[in-house]
């Protein structure tokens, strides 16, 4: 039984002006960071969904306090960690977990990292390695969640990180704080680099030069006053559906314009988007501004190499659908991470577009679409996976007909009021909960 479902129809432009939640990637750092700071941290903005509420209650249950002024006002009381009387649950957030393991690795006492059962399907050896070859004292279940972390005296490395990971990054960077010596961490291409920006903002000593960080401990952190800019993963959705549906018109604002984050919007300009970006300023030290989207035609076009297919990991999803509506083909390479994802999404999005009548060719590291394709609505499942769900919104959103997305609530995860902000823009969509379309 799904317990939410989206009904959606084709038909109507998208126009209006409109924000999008606060960036997921920031949200669970500033109370992670905010934790090990050395006094209060106030937080305006923050990401209220299923992933960053997860590392909210992980950061409460280590005995730090936090009030809540409203859902996205928030004030952190950073200081000492303490021993958490019982595992912690990160539910299905592998940032929060990925993260979490790098600070408990260098805690004083011993605890349990656990989640959901698809969390626990996604790999670990990532972080426990590098972390091991640190000091930590890590038992997982061969690899995977739960982890058992142990005090250890931890070490500064050099790690050369085997992919371009800004969770693997930032894992050992938070570890690195609480070791003997500087830590270096080389990634082949370039991931997401928010903690750089927000240790170097309390005042750590980091340096981050191409794509090296080197990280030396200097004692305590500063705490933060900061406003979260807005989700660049989720403006993503509304960035498509708007260069696909005829006559759209969209306006974002206060979106985070981070270069790390917007390899997307290379992507679709490179596909011939009307898409237009005006930084306006700097938010949390990471450069915000306004995307204007408009009915576009799209061609198809080639993404591969790390320089561009970290820049949009979480964006393929979303960059599945626009290609499926481009003139020609479109080829990713290069983009096996998309198989450890929340689901396989390479696999979970080409089997549920085909319910849709769509054409996509897997390949081991990422996809082949011929298009323009014609979709026709059809009922198809999120797998309990946020962007998978809100990609196939967009797709109903252009297919002729009806199209059910089942199990749809885990769009909340990262993006809470998906639903109605589409609404508000003028999409045909309603929200049935529990779903009647079985
Ligand atoms: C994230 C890093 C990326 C990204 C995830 C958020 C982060 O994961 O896909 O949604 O906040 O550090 P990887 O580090 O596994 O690429």
């Amino acid at each position: 039984m799904s317990d939410t479902c989206f009904v959606v129809q084709a038909g109507s432009a998208l126009s209006g002006s409109t924000t999008v939640p606060g960036d997921k990637s920031i949200s669970h750092r500033v109370v992670m960071f905010g934790a090990l700071a050395q006094g209060v941290t106030q937080v305006r903005g923050w990401l209220a969904a299923g992933d960053t509420e997860a590392s909210l209650s992980s950061i409460q249950a280590l005995g730090v306090q936090v009030d809540r002024h409203s859902t996205n006002e928030l004030t952190v009381h950073g200081g000492t960690l303490q021993a958490p009387s019982k595992p912690l649950d990160l539910v299905n957030a592998g940032t929060g977990i990925r993260l979490l393991a790098g600070i408990m690795a260098g805690q004083p006492f011993a605890s349990t990292l656990d989640g959901s059962s698809q969390l626990r399907r996604r790999p670990m050896t990532r972080i426990i390695t590098p972390l091991e070859k640190m000091g930590a004292n890590i038992h997982s279940a061969d690899g995977y969640a739960p982890l058992n972390i142990q005090p250890a005296e931890l070490r500064g490395i050099r790690y050369d990180m085997p992919m371009a990971s800004a969770q693997v990054k930032s894992a050992v960077l938070l570890a690195g704080l609480f070791a003997r010596g500087a830590t270096i961490v080389v990634q082949p291409g370039p991931a997401r680099d928010h903690t750089e920006r927000m240790l170097y903002s309390m005042g750590a000593d980091i340096a981050a030069e191409g794509n090296t960080a080197v990280l030396t401990p200097n004692g305590s952190l500063n705490p933060m006053d900061l406003t979260v800019p807005g989700d660049f993963s989720s403006a993503a959705f509304l960035l498509v559906a708007a260069v696909l549906i005829s006559g759209s018109d969209v306006t974002l604002t206060g979106v985070n314009l981070n270069q790390t984050r917007t390899g997307l919007l290379d992507a679709l300009l490179a596909m011939g988007a009307d898409i237009t970006v005006t930084e306006t300023g700097l938010e949390a030290g990471e450069p915000v501004g306004m995307l204007r989207a408009r009915h576009s035609v799209l061609k198809g076009t080639e993404v591969g190499g790390d320089d561009i297919v970290v820049r949009m990991i979480d964006e393929f999803p979303a960059f599945m659908v626009a290609a499926l509506f481009a003139e020609g083909e479109s080829v990713v390479r290069d983009a096996q991470e998309l198989r450890v994802k929340e689901t396989d999404r390479i696999a979970v999005m080409a089997t549920e577009l085909l319910k849709l009548g769509a054409n996509i060719t897997e390949t081991e590291d990422g996809f082949r679409i011929f298009g323009p394709q014609t979709l026709t609505g059809a009922a198809v499942d999120s797998h309990d996976d946020h962007r998978v769900a809100m990609s196939l919104t967009v797709a109903g959103l252009i297919a002729g007909g009806e199209t059910v997305v089942m199990d749809a609530k885990c769009a909340g995860d990262s993006f809470p009021g998906f639903a109605e902000t589409m609404i508000a823009l003028g999409a045909n969509l309603g929200v049935q909960a529990p779903c009647a379309a079985q």
